[in-house]
């Protein structure tokens, strides 16, 4: 492998732009709606510090791994994996891996879209007023008429998507770069602003910081602690080659450690800050932290609709969740684009189309689990919330399992060393050490745990 050699796609103009990527892509619906809902689920302080564990120990050497591998072969996730296998001497069939990245973003994205649709249709309500002076019984039937609607989901789903491929078509500088550029500061300013809001509220320390912070491991769960090991890996977009895939456009002189502390580390503070923002106005307003997808739809409006400035606020808020979302789906669906442009002789154009219209179709499922479906069920849970299941909680720890074994046992010890270019010995030692025995050990104690041996 050369340290010339670039990928076809183009590569990032700079440094700050890859980070603005990344971040882009690892901020998202997670940190924003997932990351509330699945925090009130599962009891508040205990998971939260599970899940600060596992981005700290399983999730920061595996996102170096991940851009590592991407900008050592500079292709696809699928063809990566069969290059360096290649070149380590390993067997053919880790290009697996690659194929298991590119469906689980195709499984992602597709629900992705959907709730992300459900974002963009709060736009409009936030704008027309429809929260205004609504109380929590009134905001809640909105929610649930939307729900009921198939065709509404449809709609909004199918914009969502439409505006992920626009962008995505343009390919990486003039789209994706472009993109984020724009996006990433924006999100940021409206968090804040939201956050300085939440401060306003009497409890804000006593009910939502404290419920957010004080663990109580009494309520934590098996599935709880596979929760949160799976979303230190969805909130980070490891594990599907969404990071392998940006790291393939990365210029070659950027350190690849530095670069991902920081993205790491402010995709953290967003959740925190999300949880910060959100749990006061929960408790405000007397509702349940447990409320599931709907938490912060149908949370949030009643404060938009009964504050002061609230008009705004809610809009500014949608638009943020629509923005961070949009700056995510573009990495979920890129490693398929990027598969079909080099191994399928495709136009950027066709690329998108084909993968574009797959994961609409597959987003139809999700729709319809929340309303004419909402009764089929396997395994005892709907097409989303199966869709969730097998990607978070499965698909992506076993993937980063899969790259963290390669990274760190696979993979000649000279290249990884050499690709990393820590500024220190030790700080290589470290992350070896981690990739090697504490991230893969840790995904396969928590697999362990959740099927009842440990
Ligand atoms: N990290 C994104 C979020 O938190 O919303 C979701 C995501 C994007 C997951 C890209 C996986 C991925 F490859």
């Amino acid at each position: 492998m050369t340290d010339t050699k670039k990928s076809i796609h183009g590569e990032w103009s700079s440094r700050f732009a890859f980070i603005l990527a990344a971040t882009g892509s690892a901020v998202g619906l997670g940190n924003i709606w997932k990351f509330p809902y699945i925090t009130g689920e599962n009891g508040g302080g205990a998971f939260v510090i599970v899940y600060l564990l596992c981005v700290l120990l399983i999730g920061i050497p595996i996102m170096m791994a991940e851009t590592m591998l991407g900008r050592r072969s500079r292709q696809n996730p699928i063809n990566t994996m069969i290059t360096l296998a290649d070149e380590a001497g390993a067997d053919k069939n880790w290009h697996y891996l690659g194929w298991m990245g590119v469906i689980a973003g195709f499984l992602i994205l597709s629900y992705y879209s959907v709730i992300a649709g459900w974002a963009s249709a709060y736009v409009l309500k936030a704008f027309t007023g429809s929260f205004f002076g609504a109380d929590a019984v009134a905001i809640k039937g909105l929610f649930d008429g939307f729900m009921a609607s198939p065709v509404q989901l449809i709609f909004w789903h199918t914009l969502f998507m439409l505006a992920t491929m626009l962008v995505v078509v343009r390919g990486v500088n003039t789209g994706l770069e472009k993109a984020v550029r724009f996006l990433m500061p924006c999100l940021f300013v409206l968090l804040m602003l939201l956050v300085a809001y939440a401060m306003t509220f009497d409890d804000y320390y006593d009910k939502g910081i404290k419920f957010l912070f004080t663990p109580d491991f009494s309520k934590l769960t098996a599935n709880g602690v596979l929760t949160a090991m799976g979303h230190a890996f969805f909130t980070l977009s490891l594990g599907m080659g969404a990071i392998m895939i940006y790291g393939s456009y990365l210029p070659k002189n950027v350190s690849i450690a530095k670069t991902v502390y920081l993205i790491a580390g402010t995709d953290t503070a967003v959740a925190l800050l999300a949880g910060i923002a959100i749990f006061p106005i929960v408790f405000a307003a007397g509702l349940e932290p447990a409320a599931g997808p709907g938490l912060i739809f149908q949370t949030l409006p009643i404060a938009f609709g009964n504050m002061t400035g609230g008009w705004l606020f809610g809009i500014l808020f949608f638009v943020m969740l629509v923005f961070a979302a949009l700056s995510s789906s573009i990495s979920l669906i890129e490693p398929a684009v990027a598969w079909l442009i080099e191994n399928k002789d495709m136009s950027r154009q066709q690329a998108c189309i084909w993968s574009g219209s797959i994961t609409w179709l597959l987003g139809l499922g999700t729709v319809f689990s929340f309303n004419v479906w909402s009764e089929f069920k396997i395994f005892d849970r709907t097409i989303f919330q199966l869709l969730d299941y097998l990607t978070a909680n499965l698909m992506l720890p076993i993937g980063g399992f899969c790259i963290a074994v390669f990274a760190g046992w696979i993979m000649k010890q000279q290249h990884t060393e050499h690709e990393l270019d820590m500024p220190d010995a030790l700080s290589y030692k470290v992350w070896r050490f981690l990739i090697c025995y504490v991230s893969p050990a840790a995904v396969f104690l928590v697999f362990l745990h959740v099927v009842g041996v440990l």
